[in-house]
């Protein structure tokens, strides 16, 4: 699945179709409940569970989902849901991988490796025999793409900025 805040039901479709045959689900760093709430118009069979450690993200999801997912406030972390899950997914949430070139690097935001580690051992322990953890590639910023209208007079557009990167001392 690829990263990206302008196309979710795109994003939806990939994920579904990465986890189909699989029910109960995870969503670390839910936010506000887009994706979850496309996901569950594609397949409402999903029982989708999504944390998110910020209170105000968590009051959007919860209005947008309502009774249709279950919404908690946790930190990745620390999470302890007392339940194993088929599948668990970020989506520009507290992990993902990045793609430079043909390089693939899991990112994470947390500050250490150390935190980034216990975090997948703790997903790891939220997740059946079995269970597929699933990451959101962010690629390479690109300005190929061009202008998109995303709705409510908002244009989205990517741009590289390798230029900035280019002119660091390394
Ligand atoms: C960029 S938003 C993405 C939201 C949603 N997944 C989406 O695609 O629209 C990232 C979310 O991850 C949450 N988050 C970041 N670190 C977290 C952690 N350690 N534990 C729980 N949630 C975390 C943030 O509070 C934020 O709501």
């Amino acid at each position: 699945m690829e990263s990206g805040y302008y196309n979710y039901r795109k994003e939806a479709q990939s994920l579904d179709s990465i986890l189909k045959g699989r029910k109960k689900i995870l969503e670390i760093g839910v936010g506000t409940g887009l994706l979850a709430e496309k996901v569950l118009e594609l397949n409402p069979n999903y029982e989708i569970t999504g944390i998110d450690f910020t209170p105000a993200m968590l009051d959007r999801s919860k209005a947008r989902l309502g009774n249709r997912a279950k919404v908690v406030e946790a930190n990745v972390l620390s999470m302890d849901l007392q339940e194993s899950f088929d599948g668990i997914y970020s989506h520009g949430g507290p992990a993902g991988v990045s793609r430079v070139g043909k390089d693939y690097h899991l990112y994470s935001f947390l500050p250490n490796w150390e935190d980034s580690v216990k975090m997948l051992n703790n997903i790891a322990r939220h997740l059946v025999d079995g269970g597929l953890l699933v990451l959101s590639i962010q690629g390479e910023e690109t300005d190929a793409d061009g202008e998109q209208d995303i709705g409510k007079g908002i244009v989205y557009e990517q741009q590289k900025h390798l230029s900035f990167l280019e002119n660091q001392e390394m």
